[in-house]
């Protein structure tokens, strides 16, 4: 193995320099290869300036650095690009073109840090003969395949140290919170972050809700003496009968972008309860800021075990948490189904136990 190149791709998670400095340092120190990293996920192989040898010195220092300093796309599928062709705007399969490039650069094999869409088109370029490798990053933790994926364990922190602080004030104010959080189609973040926050009520798109009975659910709080009430809401979460709330609509490109549930219960209880109530929305301050040491140690354990898995020609896979150890599994399978919340895992039985409501009537 003589060279390997890296890119990271879709939407940035905290640990992703932590996984391109344990990929360099593994690379260089254990196996004496060179590593060329791609900028702005694939679009680096079709720029000119887009491809950056990185050394032991390129890497020094980023380790708690959020974002990538490879800079990422989540609109670069090499298999439906836009690309302008006399003024008109049309959607191109340039995948031939990133095939050419990858060969051009005489890789040994391309690690691509991604989550499921970019892992997709990994899967897509291994299925055409490129040595693909690839790094599970999401803080959504949607990932089939693995229990965890690193930057989750940051967006969670985040998303908590809000909820933390939305209890003073909405106590103070006797006022009802709603805390709507990122996830897509998982509700990993609000269910983990609701239970560590403590959150009353808790809406995730895995159990569909029903508008009356979170009002309900907040007027025997007061009824109790609870005279505020905290809700974590999922940006998926959808009430019974009814469908996800979207900000824009998705084209060849781009994905429908969710968002906007929040405002609607939180309009809801205004109208329909006595309580004064407040919506937030954390949106992308779940994706920055510093890793947590979790997810650094997480971040370099996947990098480093990528440069094996590549040294040990297991391409077309992807590196993953399986019982705590990290092991490898085929992309095929890590993307054959999207993970969600288990219903009948210990987690929904704990938080229903803890006397939080997911806004179904089964309390
Ligand atoms: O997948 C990560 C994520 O942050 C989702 O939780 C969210 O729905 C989406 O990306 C937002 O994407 P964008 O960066 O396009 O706003």
């Amino acid at each position: 193995m003589k060279r390997l190149g890296i890119l990271t791709g879709g939407g940035d998670a905290p640990g992703l320099n932590a996984v391109i400095r344990a990929v360099v340092k593994t690379a260089v120190q254990v196996y004496g290869c060179e590593v060329l990293g791609f900028r702005d996920g694939f679009d680096g192989f079709l720029d000119p300036e887009g491809v950056i040898p990185l050394g032991l010195r390129e890497v020094r220092g980023i380790l708690p650095r959020g974002g990538t300093i490879l800079g990422t796309a989540n609109r670069g599928n090499p298999f439906a690009r836009k690309v302008v062709i006399d003024g008109r705007e049309v959607v191109e399969d340039v995948s031939g073109q990133i095939m050419e490039a990858i060969r051009k650069q005489g890789l040994d094999g391309l690690i691509v840090v991604g989550g499921d869409g970019t892992l997709r088109i990994a899967r897509e370029l291994f299925d055409k003969g490129v040595p693909v490798i690839g790094v599970p990053k999401t803080i959504d933790n949607d990932i089939g395949g693995t229990e965890i994926t690193f930057g989750f364990d940051t967006a969670l922190n985040t998303a908590t140290e809000a909820i933390d602080k939305l209890h003073t004030t909405a106590e103070s104010h006797h006022r009802v919170m709603v805390l709507e959080l990122m996830g897509r189609d998982a509700g990993f973040i609000a269910l983990h972050a609701g239970v560590a926050g403590g959150a009353d009520v808790i809406l995730i798109p895995e159990i569909p809700f029903r508008y009356e009975a979170v009002a309900r659910k907040v007027m025997q709080r007061v009824e109790r003496g609870r005279a505020f009430s905290i809700l974590a809401v999922s940006e998926g979460a959808q009430p019974q009968g009814g469908g996800q709330v979207f900000s824009r609509s998705g084209d060849e490109i781009y994905l429908p972008r969710l968002g906007g549930v929040g405002q609607l219960v939180g309009k809801y209880l205004e109208e329909h309860t006595s309580q004064e109530t407040r919506v937030i929305v954390l949106g992308h301050l779940q994706r920055g800021g510093t890793p947590t040491p979790f997810d650094r140690w997480l971040a370099t354990r996947y990098g480093a075990a990528a440069v094996r898995l590549a040294a040990a020609g297991g391409f077309g896979r992807m590196v993953a948490l399986r019982n705590a150890r990290v092991e490898d599994v085929t992309l095929a399978e890590a993307l054959a189904i999207p993970k969600c919340v288990d219903l009948e895992g210990d987690a929904i039985r704990t938080a229903r136990g803890m006397g939080i409501f997911f806004g179904d009537e089964t309390q």
